[in-house]
């Protein structure tokens, strides 16, 4: 990999302001992390596949709080491993499709080791014993292109890759039941920026903490359960309880979209010339294509409706009147990622926002929710997350989007702040942007995010 070879490391390095000897340190560290949090063993759970039980190795984010697999974080963890151990950043990924279902699904939370008590702790709703009826970002198409440019193994590609077709597709087809080419969240957890204050009208708080927010989901589910909407996304969407089109979560949508029409086309060049999708085999290149049009469909719908032009940022809609949300979140800098989004319109994001001292530029960047927001929390009370703490993984999109497009001095300084944060109080789950102090779980994998930020993508 040219980004390992020493004189690519040493520019990388200098970058992210980091010595020979510190980055080392660093590198051990997060393997530590990696490690430390590794589930391995074989699951009572017994498919048609595994009829001894399915294998699992993957690396949860924290062995306290968070013992099981989470979609996107194993997503995360396994960019990290492709750098550090590659085999187990194949293996995380393999894990997580083994939870796919044959309609295309695949969950939030895979729960290989059942542990009721501590399952208890999550406010989860379940498809099945084994998993939650919910889903993630789909960062996953992100993740095996890692993964697969680290190693290369067909093989691994031709077990990952339809099963990530396949949950596109139903993406697509169970999230997006008015065509718009937006998909719609259900609940706030899937979204990954669970507690985000963007949902606090929607959710009917009756008080701003993480108790009246678990209360407010519990409800939520009862009413799921009672109007038997479980499991049948069209007419969950139509009760319009929780219906979101969430700008992060279709801006990730949008480019993983573009990344799996690339991938497609590898699994072709590699001897699969075809797939089964919802159902149906399809060629490789037609499923490409397919993903290719939509990544654009996704984007173009994001700018059409969810654009702001008085602000410049981009805003969920809310319910399925479609509602502007009109709070300035880190989703509305999501866009950011996108590669075909108008210079001017990411420009101006940029400009206006991200490097405002007033909103996103503060001591440790990026916050989760602008200073200006009159809900900005910089720490995390009692896990009322996403309300102002800086993530890794925020920073990791979007210090690459950054980069992509020539802002190389704030990605850089977001690299070398990110850096900062692990250093002085390790790998947190988040960090307060004013002080850098960490918060939440300790020793948390994605945190790892920043080997690959100071490799660069
Ligand atoms: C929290 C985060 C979510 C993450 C999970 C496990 O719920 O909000 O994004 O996936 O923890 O780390």
């Amino acid at each position: 990999m040219s980004t390992e070879s020493p004189p690519g490391l040493e520019r990388a390095r200098q970058r992210a302001g980091i010595d020979a000897e510190a980055w080392a340190e660093l590198r051990a560290a997060a393997l530590r992390v990696l490690e430390g949090n590794r589930q391995q063993g074989i699951s009572e759970w017994k498919t048609e596949r595994y009829p001894e039980g399915v294998p699992y190795n993957f690396v949860c984010p924290a062995n306290l709080s968070y013992p099981f697999q989470w979609f996107w974080d194993s997503c995360f963890h396994a960019i990290v491993l492709s750098h550090l151990a590659p085999t187990l950043a194949e293996e995380e990924l393999r894990t997580l499709v083994r939870a796919a279902q044959p309609d295309g699904f695949i969950p939030h939370i895979v729960f290989w080791r059942r542990d009721p008590e501590r399952m208890r702790h999550h406010t989860i709703h379940l498809r099945h014993p084994y998993f939650t009826s919910t889903i993630q970002p789909p960062v996953l198409a992100a993740a095996i292109e890692r993964v697969y440019r680290a190693t290369g193994n067909p093989d691994f590609l031709r077990e990952t890759l339809p099963p990530a077709a396949a949950f596109f597709r139903w993406l697509g087809q169970a999230r997006d039941p008015d065509g718009d080419h937006l998909i719609a969240i259900i609940q706030p957890d899937e979204s990954g920026v669970d507690a985000s204050p963007k949902y606090d009208a929607l959710m009917q708080l009756d008080a701003l903490n993480n108790r009246a927010l678990v209360a407010s989901i519990n409800r939520l589910y009862d009413r799921y359960e009672r109007e038997g909407l479980r499991g049948d996304d069209h007419r969950l969407i139509a009760a319009d309880l929780f219906v979101v089109e969430d700008v992060l979560v279709n801006a990730i949508y949008a480019d993983g979209l573009e990344r799996m029409a690339t991938l497609l086309r590898e699994l072709e060049r590699v001897g699969m010339a075809a797939l089964m999708v919802g159902g149906q085999e399809v060629s490789c290149e037609r499923e490409a294509h397919r993903c290719e049009t939509e990544a654009q469909a996704v984007t173009d719908a994001l700018l059409a409706t969810c654009y702001d032009a008085d602000t410049g940022l981009f805003y969920d809609l809310q319910t399925r009147d479609e509602r502007p949300a009109r709070i300035n979140t880190i989703s509305s800098l999501f866009p950011l990622i996108l590669r075909t989004l108008p210079h001017a319109v990411a420009d101006r994001m940029v400009r206006e926002h991200l490097l405002n001292r007033e909103e996103y530029w503060l001591p440790y960047p990026v916050p989760s929710v602008a200073r200006s927001e009159p809900k900005f929390d910089p720490d995390d009370p009692h896990g009322f997350i996403w309300r102002g703490p800086t993530w890794i993984n925020a920073n990791w999109f979007l210090a690459a989007a950054l980069r992509r497009t020539g802002w190389t001095e704030p990605a850089d300084h977001i690299v070398r702040q990110s850096v900062a944060l692990v250093r002085g109080a390790g790998f947190r789950e988040c960090y307060n942007p004013l002080t850098g102090a960490g918060q939440q779980a300790r020793d948390f994998g994605w945190s790892t995010l920043v080997v690959d930020m100071i490799l660069g993508e």
